[in-house]
């Protein structure tokens, strides 16, 4: 059984995962209005997968007999000046869910819910691949895909998941 405070943490990563898919989705559509289809399919798909996440928190907490709620979400910003800006506002956002993350796996750890912790375990793993991912998108753009949006935009499906192979092989 959660405990309360365990519960309501829990709870409001629901709340960030579900922003995090409103937020790559909003991305998405103005990517897409700008023409760039490689980079709205990257942020479709990335959509998808936060929307995955937060399904985990909602079943996790239904599981172990708290009660997930669904929140209302912020709406996301529309508009970007350019594909960097929108790339740097992911691994800002990664940054910040990697830290509210952290922050229940304290939690756990201070009330000895270890089932938790181990439940967590996944997504400090994934939030490596999260921030690294993001990283190597705005690395390619520093060695010139910014003036060459059309190879990049091409090109931005082949990065999804290069960071943790590469990690993977080090
Ligand atoms: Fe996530
Ligand atoms: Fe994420």
């Amino acid at each position: 059984m959660l405990s309360k405070r365990i519960e309501a943490i829990c709870n409001r990563q629901v709340e960030r995962e579900g922003y995090s898919s409103n937020l790559y989705l909003a991305m998405a559509s103005w990517a897409e209005n700008q023409g760039l289809t490689g980079v709205a399919g990257w942020f479709y798909v990335q959509s998808d997968e936060e929307r995955v996440h937060m399904l985990k928190f909602i079943k996790y907490i239904n599981e172990r007999g708290g009660q997930s709620i669904i929140p209302d979400f912020k709406k996301p910003p529309v508009d970007y000046k350019n594909v960097e800006e929108a790339f740097n506002e992911v691994l800002k956002h990664e940054q910040f869910i990697t830290a509210s993350i952290n922050e229940i796996v304290s939690l756990t750890l201070e009330e000895k819910d270890y089932n938790t912790n181990h439940f967590l375990q996944w997504f400090v793993m994934e939030q490596n691949e999260e921030e690294a991912s993001a990283q190597a998108i705005i690395d390619k753009l520093k060695l010139g895909g910014k003036n060459h949006l059309y190879v990049f935009d091409k090109d931005i499906m082949l990065l999804r998941g290069t960071a943790s192979k590469e990690q993977a092989a080090t």
